[in-house]
């Protein structure tokens, strides 16, 4: 088959990497990619936001399956005007994106699905916002109801920060028009987790789930980021608590779409707090998280190609998805100053693993994100770093310390200028882990 995979970070390359060892693969070529997608694919210069330039790619190359990383293309209904020419996507339609897009959205459909979340109010009036403050001073969570890039959501410990919250969204409209519409919610406590699926519109496949850390530094410390890492499984995961997940918060989400009429198909990212009163959901997306498809993929041992196309034909009752039971580690490697300003086209060196004299290890694995390969001076090509997430390292094993051990000593290997990575990914010794 031929495929065509849309995105550029750490996701695409294990997306890549991961499509490639299917037997049905015969031909790769990824919209956007770096310099990991380059080795495995051929990269096309097409921006995959560019929906009108992706679907001529789609025709002219004749793929057979095209497979979307990002929101972005989702949420524009790239889906939707692929199926329309008969292409086959796999990824859910402009429409059953709104479950990432839109929060309100969102909380309606949990709402109707009686599906266990935090308490919530939704505004389009900020005065109105405002006055439900002045009566209601628990702490509460402030978002903009729209895509934000993950920077739209305010934990507010008291009435002055929500404010804040709500003026930056509403008056100053810092995250432009997602911002117009403002989701107010109860403040839960708990440890966090991110739930995988498959999806077909009706069935669900067998649930995977990982743990990722937002903040830049260690012990969850400075501005939150695209993810500094994450491991699996969560030290907390259990066969019951994945059968509670799927039977009270997926499962229903699922039946609630199917009878409005918007199928659900594709991956479905259940974004969860583990709360006393059990898990509660904080949001819902449409794709795989990055970092968490850089430790999930390598657990995938069903064909993706099968499995992918199970979701698009409805036939995933027919086609189990199997998660092998191993523990992943992943490290972010990203330029220094990041999520603020940095510099980039440091060339990275020892990305090369010493014992094997190649980029692929048996207990390792090298995604990479914002890295491109730039031509030197002498004729050669080097891999440069290129954006803020630039490497993903991912060490796997029999236990979380091995595993860990294992991405940490490869990381320890890889230099490049300014490079910054957290040292405690996977460590359940950390302080974020006293709640366990
Ligand atoms: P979201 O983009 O909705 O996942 O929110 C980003 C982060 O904010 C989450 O990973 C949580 O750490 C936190 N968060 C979101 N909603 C809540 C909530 N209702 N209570 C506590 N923390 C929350
Ligand atoms: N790791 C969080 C996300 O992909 O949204």
């Amino acid at each position: 088959m031929k495929l065509l995979l849309l995105g550029s970070g750490g996701r695409e390359h294990a997306l890549a990497w991961r499509l490639r060892q299917s037997p049905q693969a015969t031909n790769l070529w990824v919209a956007g990619g770096n310099s990991g997608t380059a080795r495995l694919a051929v990269n096309l210069p097409i921006n995959p936001e560019d929906t009108a330039a992706v679907v001529a790619a789609a025709q002219s190359l004749s793929i057979d399956l095209v497979v979307i990383g990002p929101e972005q293309p989702l949420a524009s209904g790239i889906v939707d005007q692929l199926t329309d020419l008969g292409i086959p996507a796999f990824g859910p339609t402009q429409a059953a994106a709104q479950l990432e897009v839109s929060k309100s959205f969102a909380r309606e459909v949990m709402q109707a699905a009686a599906v266990p979340g935090p308490q919530f109010h939704t505004f389009t009036d900020r005065q109105a916002a405002l006055d439900f403050l002045s009566r209601h001073r628990q702490p509460v969570v402030v978002k903009a109801d729209g895509l934000a890039a993950g920077k739209g959501v305010a934990l507010c410990p008291d009435p002055q920060t929500a404010a804040a919250a709500i003026r930056a969204c509403m008056d100053d409209r810092v995250f432009g028009p997602a911002g117009d519409t403002v989701v107010i919610e109860e403040l839960l406590h708990g440890p966090e987790v991110s739930v995988f699926a498959f999806c077909d519109g009706e069935t669900l496949s067998e649930l995977v789930a990982a743990c990722d850390y937002k903040a830049v530094d260690d012990d969850d410390q400075g501005p939150n980021t695209g993810g500094m890492g994450c491991f699996t499984p969560p030290p907390f995961w259990t066969a019951e608590l994945a059968a509670t997940i799927k039977q009270t918060i997926m499962q229903p989400v699922i039946n609630e779409l199917a009878r409005c009429c918007i199928p659900y198909r594709g991956i479905l990212y259940a974004g969860l707090m583990i709360t006393a009163h059990g898990p509660q959901v904080l949001e819902f997306n449409c794709r795989f998280g990055d970092p968490e498809a850089q430790v999930i993929l390598p657990l995938l041992e069903t064909d993706p190609i099968a499995a992918m196309t199970a979701c698009i034909n409805g036939t995933l009752r027919q086609t189990p998805v199997h998660w092998a039971n191993q523990s992943l580690v992943a490290v972010a490697m990203v330029s220094g100053g990041y999520p603020g300003p940095y510099a980039a086209g440091f060339p990275i060196a020892g990305l090369t693993d010493p014992e094997t004299n190649a980029d692929a290890a048996a207990d390792t694995i090298i995604f990479h994100a914002g890295a491109q390969l730039s031509r030197q001076p002498d004729g050669s090509e080097t891999v440069v770093t290129a954006a803020g997430r630039v490497l993903t390292v991912v060490g796997r094993g029999d236990s979380l310390p091995t595993a860990r051990a294992h991405a940490y000593r490869r990381v320890s290997a890889i230099h490049f200028d300014h490079a910054h990575y957290r040292r405690d990914i996977g460590d359940l010794t950390a302080r974020r882990w006293n709640i366990l």
